[in-house]
């Protein structure tokens, strides 16, 4: 599986959030990460709707919408309307999750689902058959530039493992804590969709820094 890289803008300049989306793009990233919190789910408040729709122009990359909220069911259309293409939610909210992956797919998007880092990777194996993308987060969700979780390597080689007997082509997603040094190890572990944002964002070269997420020289 190639490995595809979904910048996180969370720790973009929102000065100038348009022109950081064009460097993403330009810089190969493959997605755009778009860390939906409500302050109640996770301790923090990110963005919503109004900036999804104000910035869907600026680039044509897909958007990988992480709603790290509490009721996810009754924000799928509105993210859908403003222009998302992927919508993961928590295994965690007080949700039910088929209903959710349900209307997410009745949009037109894919769907994922996310577990943090406490969760056991066996919550999601009834859900594989019927997501497209699990999340692993490697941090404890709620805010970018923490510190990557080295234990939850073996979560992505569960659920990896999981699905290649269920014979699913499931993209496995990381989010947190993911840069130069930790993606090798959540690709040997069987991840295939790297999130990046501080990372990313604060690199100078942004197609460097995307190149060296992917394993490859960075012609330094
Ligand atoms: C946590 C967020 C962050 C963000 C990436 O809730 O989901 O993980 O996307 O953060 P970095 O790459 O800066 O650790
Ligand atoms: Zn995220």
């Amino acid at each position: 599986m190639t490995t595809k890289i979904s910048a996180s803008i969370l720790s973009a300049d929102f000065a100038r959030l348009g022109d950081e989306l064009k460097r993403a793009a330009e810089g190969g990233c493959d997605m755009i990460h778009f860390d939906v919190m409500d302050g109640h789910f996770v301790p923090n408040l990110s963005y919503g709707v109004p900036v999804l729709k104000s910035i869907r122009h600026c680039c044509g990359l897909p958007f990988d919408v992480h709603l790290m909220i509490t009721d996810p069911l009754s924000y799928v259309d509105a993210f859908a309307d403003a222009g998302a293409d992927h919508i993961t939610f928590h295994e965690e909210a007080d949700c039910d999750a088929g209903r959710v992956i349900e209307k997410i797919r009745s949009r037109g998007l894919t769907a994922g689902v996310s577990i943090k880092p406490k969760t056991p990777a066996e919550s999601v194996f009834p859900l594989l058959k019927s997501v497209d993308m699990v999340l692993v987060m490697t941090v404890e969700p709620g805010f970018g530039g923490q510190g990557f979780i080295p234990e939850t390597l073996e979560k992505i080689t569960a659920i990896r493992r999981e699905a290649d007997r269920l014979g699913l082509p499931t993209d496995i997603e990381v989010d947190g804590g993911i840069g130069r040094n930790t993606a090798p190890k959540v690709i040997a572990a069987g991840a295939n969709v790297l999130v990046s944002g501080s990372y990313l964002f604060k690199s100078e070269d942004m197609a460097a820094a995307v190149r060296s997420l992917r394993g490859e020289r960075t012609g330094r």
